[in-house]
């Protein structure tokens, strides 16, 4: 369904380099490509395998929401003597469904962090209600979340600091399955599986990750996302410290993930077209506040909001007279 650029390049695409080579063939859609698509993901698409054929896989969008958020506020307490209190998220509501992407895009301080941590408990919700497959964990307990940490995973920006230096990598992978009752083997089993399917070789389980690319560490930092078969990952800006074609790389990995596991990704980004290349549906946010929501495809080449339409023309596209003419509709909304 994408339109162009596919397979343009020699098989080398892949150049993670350092320690670790990937086993998979080449990325799908360089990176260029992916920022030229005007598109986004439509559900049928989300069932498709894009290496090619379209073979339909086990991968369907549920009908039922399996994350849904209420006119959530978060209000960030100040630290020390009269600080002020900082109203971060205003009544903000989303849904998810199983297998789906939820992009959230915004500009840097809307709230996309605040909002993520939310769901993942990491953040006091002040009012409103988070609920995970129809169960309320707004206030979980710390009992309850670590269960929930079965089905509720996470991927920063950062691998560097999301992963410990001094571990090998089958160990970082070990911890998350052994914590919950694994035996080694099958542990070891599992890692195996997991470095299978981030596209690692296997013995990049005895190296450190300094040994990798900043690409390869983020794939690691994935299978720990995965090692326990999530049902959503809150994907917090994973792809922002990246290179262009790094990127093109890891979100075409996401998607083969949730094709193959049925995986629901609340993808984080203030990127307009990373985010139009991996969602379903879309939600932009400004201070704190979801500015509007819908399909992908819509929300990200004709918005409705001015936001958004100014998000979309500040949206860097590699085509000099299409670049032009944003430039001076930008111009011209300004
Ligand atoms: N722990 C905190 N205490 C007080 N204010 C915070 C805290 N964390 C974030 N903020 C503020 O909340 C707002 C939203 O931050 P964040 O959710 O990180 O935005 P984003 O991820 O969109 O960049 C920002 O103005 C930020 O300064
Ligand atoms: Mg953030």
């Amino acid at each position: 369904m994408r339109p162009c650029g596919r397979d343009a390049q020699g098989p080398d695409r892949r150049g993670e380099t350092s320690a670790g080579t990937v086993q998979q063939p080449g990325a799908r859609i360089h990176a260029h490509a992916a920022r030229l698509n005007p598109g986004g993901r439509t559900p049928e698409a989300a069932t498709r395998r894009r290496d090619g054929g379209d073979t339909v896989t086990g991968s369907t969008i549920g009908a039922a929401p399996l994350l849904q958020v209420s006119d959530v506020n978060v209000v960030y307490r100040g630290a020390g003597w009269r600080r002020p209190t900082f109203h971060a998220l205003h009544d903000v509501s989303l849904d998810i469904r199983a297998g789906e992407t939820l992009g959230l895009v915004g500009e840097s301080g809307s709230g996309k962090t605040t909002l993520g941590r939310a769901v993942l408990g990491l953040a006091d919700v002040s009012s409103g209600s988070v609920s995970f497959d129809g169960d309320d964990i707004t206030r979980a307990t710390r009992r309850t979340r670590r269960a929930l940490s079965r089905d509720i995973q996470v991927v920063f920006q950062d691998p560097y600091s999301s992963l410990n230096p001094a571990m090998t990598v089958a160990s970082i992978l070990a911890e998350p399955i052994t914590a919950h009752g694994a035996t080694r083997q099958e542990a070891a089993a599992r890692i195996a599986e997991l470095l299978d399917q981030i596209g690692l070789e296997p013995d990049a389980g005895r190296r450190y990750p300094r040994e990798f690319s900043g690409g390869q560490r983020q794939r690691i930092a994935i299978a720990r996302a995965l090692a326990l078969r999530p049902r959503l990952i809150v994907c917090d800006e994973p792809v922002s410290a990246l290179d262009l074609s790094t990127q093109a790389r890891i979100l075409d990995l996401l998607i083969d993930i949730q094709v193959t596991t049925g995986v629901a990704y609340l993808f984080i980004s203030h990127d307009l077209s990373v985010v139009r290349y991996i969602s379903h549906r879309v939600a932009v946010m400004l201070d704190g506040q979801i500015l509007e929501s819908g399909d992908g495809d819509k929300v990200t080449s004709t918005p409705e909001h001015p936001y958004t339409q100014r998000l979309l023309l500040a949206s860097p596209i590699p085509d000099p007279a299409r670049q032009a003419q944003r430039r001076h509709d930008y111009a011209n909304l300004a």
